[in-house]
């Protein structure tokens, strides 16, 4: 996820857009760039890093004359963070200028083609595809070189766009990505969202998929995919500037879980390619993984529970033994990694310096190494020989949510891939996988539409002291996960117990009162949890249970039931940490935590 920003005005442009691009840092940060339109040519100052170092080098844009002009901050997804892969990119002949927030999915076959075409390029990025593509339609026409250009992205886009010799204009479309278009006065702005340009007007509309939108001081045109002029109705937008960044929603956390259904999508579906699950690993071959003779998972907090999670699924659908370690522990357990070892290592962040730490030290032990992460061109992202990128874009609140899901889909893929290659998963067992992650969106968006539910219990139990979680087989992992986000967000002291060794010790805490989130989901193993439910709640626990909708053993038993929908076991993770991050949010949320940056905590802890 980038943001873009444009203007078009009597004023000077740069200012107007640097202020813009600090209110989209948060949808990405890896670097930053500006291009005004200057004297019969386009000015372009770009810079890997944070906006401030594109403020310093542009004096505050003071140095960038010009009246009309876009912006960009960028959020990696092809081409690691660097100078050249900086957004905006300029055509070869400098005629054209592209600021781009999406991914086009075909930008290797359209290189290829303006490649033959004697095309040359300077960045690894998809969107230096669409300035050349532009180019190469265009004969005088920027609308002809737009549409034209247009018909051949596959992907989503949101695009800001400049001609040379069109000065006084700005150029707009998008697909599956947000523009926004503010009326001004003498001037008017496009953005990714409405934050960038609150500032300067309240007066938007929010542009759509096949829509022209033409920019120029004196007004902004807009035709439809027949070239046709249309009107738009302009809504007035009564957010406040903190409020809109955050999406309107209350805190960064809320907005982040409720982005995972696409999310998920995002990070499942360029991975489906032609009915297969195709991760485009780089150095690892098929050879390689039928030689693997064990694997390990390395990583911390959330990312360790994701390991806890995989584990099971990728043993039984590898047949390999797997070893989940911490990764503070790992370094220095004198791990059994060789050669036939596969590590793989999980972090959001790509740069907490414990994972860091073990992937070295597997590393020095000749395994091959795989790293699961979410920032693009981050530490560890730049030190694995494969890396299968989580596409959840910036993840702004300490308390990881959707980029655990998107870890969650990316290990089941991983899973799945190496057991075919291993010839233990079937084709069938790949088409099932595949027909879930396609429907997963929607049934996540289903319980997050029942959030009110979770929300009613979170009012009935924010004021607990101990909360325990409870659950078996990878309801366990799953109780890891919803122990950690309570703890995290809402400072109420909790436990995640395998709920058959509850007996032997830790259920002398329970009494008379005490909370129990109990997990039943897997359902080889439900009755017994029927049983665990009864031992507590015999000694005073009141049992709050995640079950399968139209479980009445776990109803009987239970005195709250949170329903899921009827699902597979593989996937059910994704469904059934929902409501544990829902009620970890509304309970910190009751107890008037800072959610998005818990005391004491960081987003990513780079010290041992
Ligand atoms: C901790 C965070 O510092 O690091 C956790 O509080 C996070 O939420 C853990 O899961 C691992 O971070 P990363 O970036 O390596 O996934």
């Amino acid at each position: 996820m980038c943001g873009i920003v444009g203007f078009a005005g009597t004023r000077q442009a740069a200012p107007i857009l640097l202020d813009g691009l600090e209110k989209l840092e948060y949808r990405g940060y890896d670097s930053a760039g500006l291009a005004i339109e200057g004297d019969g040519e386009i000015l372009v100052k770009k810079q890997k890093g944070r906006l401030r170092v594109l403020r310093e080098a542009t004096h505050n844009g003071e140095d960038l004359p010009g009246v009309v002009g876009i912006g960009h901050t960028r959020w990696a997804t092809h081409g690691e963070p660097s100078d050249v892969n900086s957004h905006p990119h300029l055509s070869y002949n400098g005629e054209v200028c592209i600021v781009h927030n999406g991914i086009i999915e075909n930008y290797i076959e359209l290189r290829n083609f303006l490649i033959s075409k004697g095309y040359e390029f300077a960045s690894d990025t998809d969107t230096e595809v669409i300035s050349q593509l532009m180019d190469y339609y265009y004969h005088g026409d920027p609308t002809e070189a737009v549409e034209q250009a247009r018909s051949h992205l596959m992907g989503s886009y949101a695009l800001g766009i400049l001609f040379r010799q069109t000065p006084d204009r700005i150029y707009a479309i998008c697909k599956d990505n947000p523009l926004i278009i503010g009326i001004g006065e003498g001037e008017n702005f496009m953005a990714s969202d409405v934050t960038a340009i609150l500032k300067y007007t309240r007066r938007v509309f929010r542009l759509s998929e096949g829509e022209l939108a033409v920019l120029t001081r004196d007004g902004v045109t807009v035709t439809d995919s027949y070239g046709e002029p249309i009107e738009k109705e302009i809504t007035n937008v009564t957010w406040d500037e903190n409020a809109a960044e955050k999406g309107g929603y209350e805190h960064f956390m809320i907005k982040e879980i409720l982005e995972q259904p696409e999310v998920i999508r995002k990070t499942a579906s360029p991975r489906i390619v032609n009915g297969t699950i195709n991760l485009s690993l780089k150095s690892i071959s098929d050879e390689d993984i039928r030689g693997i003779d064990k694997i390990y998972i390395v990583a911390c907090g959330s990312a360790y529970h994701v390991g806890c999670v995989a584990k099971p699924i990728l043993s039984k659908l590898c047949r390999l033994p797997v070893f989940v370690e911490l990764a503070s522990e790992f370094k220095y357990s004198d791990p059994m990694v060789d050669n036939k070892t596969l590590t793989i290592v999980i972090s959001q962040s790509g740069e907490t310096l414990d994972t860091y730490h073990a992937l070295k030290e597997a590393a020095s032990r000749g395994s091959r190494i795989i790293s699961v992460v979410n920032v693009v061109g981050s530490t560890i992202a730049m030190v694995s020989e494969d890396v299968l990128f989580t596409w959840a874009g910036p993840e702004i609140a300490v308390a990881t949510t959707k980029a655990y899901s998107a870890q969650l889909i990316v290990m089941y893929m991983l899973a799945m891939y190496m057991g075919r290659v291993r010839g233990v998963a079937t084709e069938a067992d790949e088409k099932e996988l595949i027909r879930q992650l396609e429907a997963l969106p929607d049934a996540v968006e289903a319980i997050l539409e029942k959030k009110e539910q979770v929300q009613y219990l979170a009012s009935l139990f924010y004021s607990s002291k101990d909360i325990f979680f409870l659950g078996r087989n990878i309801d366990y992992a799953l109780a890891l996960e919803g122990s950690l986000k309570l703890k995290e967000i809402s400072y109420i002291h909790s436990e995640a117990y395998a709920a058959g060794e509850l007996k032997h010790g830790t259920i002398s805490l329970i009494e008379q009162g005490s909370l129990v989130v109990a997990l039943c989901t897997y359902k080889p193993l439900k009755e017994k949890l029927v049983s665990n439910i009864k031992e507590v709640v015999a000694r005073g626990a009141v049992v709050i249970a995640l079950a399968n909708e139209g479980d009445t053993n776990i109803e009987a038993v239970a005195d709250h039931v949170i329903e899921l929908p009827e699902w597979e076991e593989l996937t059910m993770p994704s469904l059934a940490i929902i409501p544990l991050q829902l009620f970890a949010y509304y309970v910190a949320s009751l107890k008037g935590c800072d959610i998005d940056k818990p005391r004491n905590l960081a987003k990513s802890v780079t010290v041992e």
